[in-house]
């Protein structure tokens, strides 16, 4: 067995559509994701102040929990009228689901013009070992969009329904899996760690 074929790594999450996803784009080279619910993993305080250290948080607590390689994505919605935000807030931004933190979305921005209305995901994709692995792989990606007036489509999850891809003439929610596994700041940033595992 090769270093990477058959290998079983704990996602550090929770979210079925990250998981979903995940399982997808790294399946290819035979890594099987196993859902950190499978393991009863503990809620870790995600009390870092960018997402590349709420990733190592997450990833460090499944790996040393699972005693297995951990992956964690933490990702998020970078608004540029709002400053960045909800950014690392993006999973709590309004207290409640994912329906609600869009109605606080589209309140916030209330009928600034498209233009004005500028955006992007941002993932990053933590590899940890084990979880005193002093090198983590660390990969980052964004992708490009802007906030409509109201939600389209129903296919992925979040703030998919208001994100509008202007190299895809829809929303995120409107794409395919296929399409959006193929270009989505999770499937770069992916692309980006099967690179950096099969260097090492
Ligand atoms: P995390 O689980 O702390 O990384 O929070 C990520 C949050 O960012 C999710 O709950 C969504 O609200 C949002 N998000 C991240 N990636 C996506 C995506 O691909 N589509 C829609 N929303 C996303």
């Amino acid at each position: 067995m090769s270093a990477i074929h058959h290998r079983q790594v704990v996602l550090a999450s929770g979210n079925p559509g990250k998981l979903r996803e995940l399982s997808r784009i790294l399946e290819p080279i035979g890594l099987e994701l196993r859902s950190q619910a499978e393991f009863d993993v503990p809620e870790v305080e995600e009390n870092g102040l960018s997402f590349v250290e709420n990733a190592i948080i997450k990833a460090r607590a499944a790996a040393g929990h699972c005693a297995l390689p951990a992956i964690a994505d933490d990702s998020g919605l970078e608004v540029d009228f709002l400053n960045g935000e909800p950014g690392i807030h993006s999973a709590r931004y309004s207290g409640g689901g994912d329906a609600a933190n869009n109605a606080r979305l589209l309140k916030e921005l209330g009928d600034l013009p498209e233009e004005r209305r500028t955006a992007r995901f941002q993932c990053v994709l933590v590899y940890m070992r084990h979880p005193l692995d002093p090198t983590p792989l660390v990969c980052q990606a964004s992708w490009e969009g802007r906030i409509l007036f109201e939600p389209r489509g129903d296919n992925g999850f979040g703030y998919d329904p208001l994100f509008f891809v202007p190299d895809q003439g829809c929303s995120s929610a409107e794409l395919p899996s296929e399409v959006k596994n193929r270009v989505s700041h999770r499937a770069k940033a992916s692309a980006l760690l099967l690179e950096a595992l099969r260097r090492r």
